[in-house]
């Protein structure tokens, strides 16, 4: 068997959905959280801790029949920037995207200031720009207080 054949068998190849790439091993788990995978109810292929060239240690998963809508593309490139998002059809490759953190972010963030309005209308969705990539920073546009460590609204 080719070393490329061994390679995919670690994680076998899916028919239509999306798989996420490049993954940080330690970030992996935070990435199912966050899209709510562990409530999905068709397949979904995990793999951390796998060997990878580039990376040293990589995650990855795979969602079948699953095509994410930018909201969700938008919580993963918060949480593994490097990541790629990889669409499959019919087994192929039909696209391969490097994920990259917006200019700025609406609704999937909470804002961490009690007092915002964010918090207390709830009606108003939160809305921050990113004042630096890395490390992240976001700035609410309502309070104006900035963050370090985010929290993804429910
Ligand atoms: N993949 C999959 N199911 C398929 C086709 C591809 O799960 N039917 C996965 C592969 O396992 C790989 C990713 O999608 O993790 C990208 O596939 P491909 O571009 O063929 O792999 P590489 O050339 O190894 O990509 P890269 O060098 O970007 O890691
Ligand atoms: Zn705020």
């Amino acid at each position: 068997m080719s070393d490329k054949n061994k390679r995919e068998l670690v994680v076998s190849a899916i028919e239509n959905g999306t798989v996420i790439d490049h993954i940080p091993a330690g970030e992996v788990y935070k990435v199912v959280k966050i899209l709510s995978l562990d409530m999905y109810e068709d397949e979904v292929l995990i793999g951390t801790n796998l060997s990878s060239k580039k990376y040293g240690k990589k995650g990855i998963i795979k969602v079948k029949n699953k095509f994410f809508e930018e909201n969700d593309v938008n919580k993963i490139a918060l949480i593994a920037p490097n990541a790629t998002l990889i669409v499959i059809k019919d087994y192929e490759v039909v696209e391969k995207r490097k994920l990259e953190i917006p200019s700025t972010i609406k609704q999937i963030v909470k804002c961490i200031n009690p007092n915002c309005i964010t918090n207390i209308e709830d009606n108003i969705e939160t809305n921050f720009t990113v004042v630096d990539k890395d490390p992240l920073k976001l700035q609410c546009h309502y309070c104006e207080k900035t963050m370090t460590n985010i929290r993804f609204n429910e």
